[in-house]
């Protein structure tokens, strides 16, 4: 029996006006995807799961896509067993199903020693993130194979990386509230269908200045760059007092905040050499709150892409 353990990375996707382009690969958490195959004949996927009592349902469905796309497309026969740990909160803007589909992606090509490229593993990877999701995007899958900050052309599947600059504290604080089932799929249907010129002008100058802030090394320039006049005005109706939280992050010390993917959480970024990330932790948390609501918070910082941990 041939086995395999690969981890994955949460990702934060769009950073602002990025939607679809940019994504942070953050250094925990991390889900584990393990695979393991053994005997000849027709193929079987089996997976399993570990988490206390969580909906398995999304990253089941995108670790069985992926494995099966991959062994159908490689003519590979046999029983493929999967079990999957995840310590991702899922459904939350924070790449659970990328980081599942990815590792499944990356595990399936080091078992079978299949030779995929980056390229070839994203195309693979995002049956799974469409099997869990409903939608067919890269941003996630970049962060979480590549880790950094990640640029992803979602025609050619070229990615381009910048290692985050030194100091670069992530907040994360996840509001909890009751979504519609489906939420990516409902997220992304609350955009517009049509720009306004100006709005698209500013988005342009917006996500050039995140990446001038990657290139530069410079936080502040990054945090300045975490707006969007697009797709957060239209999607903050789904995370009451958006708009308070984000200030009061700002105004404990974040150089910017901006929704996390397709939400709920909010996504803040510190240089902590300059503010204490714990402050922003503590002012987002206690903003929601003052309005009733729970809100999950932690610190973290961008990190290492997908690995594999062991084998095969
Ligand atoms: N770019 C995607 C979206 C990320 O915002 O819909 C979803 O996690």
């Amino acid at each position: 029996m041939k086995k395999i353990v690969v981890d994955a990375p949460a990702s934060s996707a769009n950073l602002g006006a990025g939607f679809d382009v940019f994504s942070l690969g953050l250094s925990n958490p991390r889900d584990t995807v393990e695979l393991s195959a053994s005997g000849f004949g027709e193929m079987r996927i089996r997976t399993s799961y570990a988490q206390n009592g969580a909906d398995a349902g999304p990253e089941e469905r995108a670790v069985r896509a992926v494995a099966e796309k991959i062994a159908i497309e490689f003519g590979i026969h046999g029983t493929i067993e999967a079990s999957i740990t995840s310590r991702i909160p899922i459904g939350v803007g924070l790449g659970s199903s990328a980081a599942s589909s990815i590792a499944a992606a990356v595990a399936m090509n080091s078992l079978f020693g299949l030779g995929l490229d980056e390229r070839g593993l994203m195309k693979f990877a995002v049956e799974g993130e469409f099997a869990a999701s409903g939608s067919r995007h890269y941003d996630n899958l970049a962060g979480s194979l590549k880790g950094g900050f990640v640029i992803v052309n979602g025609d050619s599947l070229e990615i381009t990386r910048f290692t985050p600059p030194e100091g670069m504290a992530i907040v994360i604080s996840t509001p909890m509230l009751k979504l519609p089932g489906k939420k990516t799929q409902y997220a992304r249907s609350l955009i517009p269908g049509h720009v306004d010129i100006g709005k698209l002008t500013r988005n342009v100058f917006l996500a050039s200045t995140v990446v001038a802030g990657f290139a530069k090394g410079d936080i502040d320039v990054i945090g300045k760059g975490l707006d969007d006049s697009v797709v957060e005005p239209a999607r903050k109706v789904m995370i009451p007092w958006f708009d308070e939280v984000k200030e009061a992050a700002i105004k404990a010390g974040a150089s910017g905040a901006c929704i996390s993917g397709a939400g709920p959480s909010i996504l803040a970024i510190v240089d902590s050499l300059k503010s204490n990330p714990e402050n922003v932790m503590v002012s987002m948390v206690e903003s929601f709150s003052t309005h009733g609501i729970i809100a999950n918070s932690f610190i973290t910082t961008a990190g290492e892409g997908t690995s594999v941990v062991k084998g095969p």
